[in-house]
């Protein structure tokens, strides 16, 4: 840990505001919370494609790549995992601050480490989304075939197997991937962000249009 005592904030003139005056859009925290196989990474892959068609600004971290850098020295310990979702939280807060439209997937099993993410950005602008795929489901898709080895006792420490995940108890979208397409479910965000005026309402390239004529 640091010694914050003797390192100074710094102050730049170009602010938040400013970026955002720029980008011409509010920027906002998805984050993507689930199991292993939920379908985080698919939905917030769908969710930036549809945003960025609009005209959004927009960047997607996700566990498994950020596991490949800044979070390549953590295993899936307890405190590993709490030191990755701090991380990911910490970069989260500065895409926000720089501007963007940011999705977060990773699988953050603590509420503990959500709320900090959560605590990062102003209140309206941080977004759970539970994507609450049962585990049988998850396990019967096995995409990574990591179900298989933890069930074999290759793999410790599995997500839903043999390490916890506290369900999200108030998340701001709840989605069941079960039966329904991606497309499907990003609509259910979209309408959610459009609602809550977080978006404007979009077609294709709308927002892009709007932000030239200005
Ligand atoms: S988190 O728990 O720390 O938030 P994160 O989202 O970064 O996890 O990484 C999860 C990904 O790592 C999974 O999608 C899976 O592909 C892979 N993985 C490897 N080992 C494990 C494990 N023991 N538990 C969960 N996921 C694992």
């Amino acid at each position: 840990m640091g010694n914050q005592s003797e390192v100074f904030w710094q102050d730049y003139t170009v602010s938040r505001h400013d970026r955002t005056a720029l980008l011409n859009q509010e920027p906002m925290v998805l984050w993507f919370t689930g199991l292993s196989g939920a379908g985080k990474t698919t939905l917030a892959n769908c969710l930036a494609k549809r945003l960025y068609d609009c005209g959004y600004a927009t960047y997607v971290l996700d566990g498994d790549n950020l596991r490949h850098g800044l979070n390549r020295d953590l295993d899936f310990s307890v405190a590993a995992r709490q030191e990755n979702v701090r991380r990911m939280a910490e970069v989260a807060g500065l895409m926000y601050d720089a501007g963007l439209i940011t999705l977060a997937a990773c699988i953050s099993p603590f509420k503990a480490e959500r709320d900090f993410a959560r605590s990062l950005v102003p209140a309206g602008r941080f977004v759970e989304v539970f994507v609450d795929t049962p585990l049988a489901l998850c396990e019967e898709r096995d995409n990574k075939g990591l179900y298989r080895r933890a069930r074999a006792g290759e793999i410790s420490n599995f997500t839903g197997i043999d390490s916890p995940f506290e369900r999200p108890e108030e998340p701001e979208i709840a989605i069941n991937t079960s039966g329904r397409s991606p497309g499907q479910c990003i609509e259910t965000i979209m309408d959610y962000l459009t609602t809550r005026r977080l978006i404007s309402p979009t077609e294709p390239g709308a927002h892009n249009t709007t932000r030239q004529r200005a």
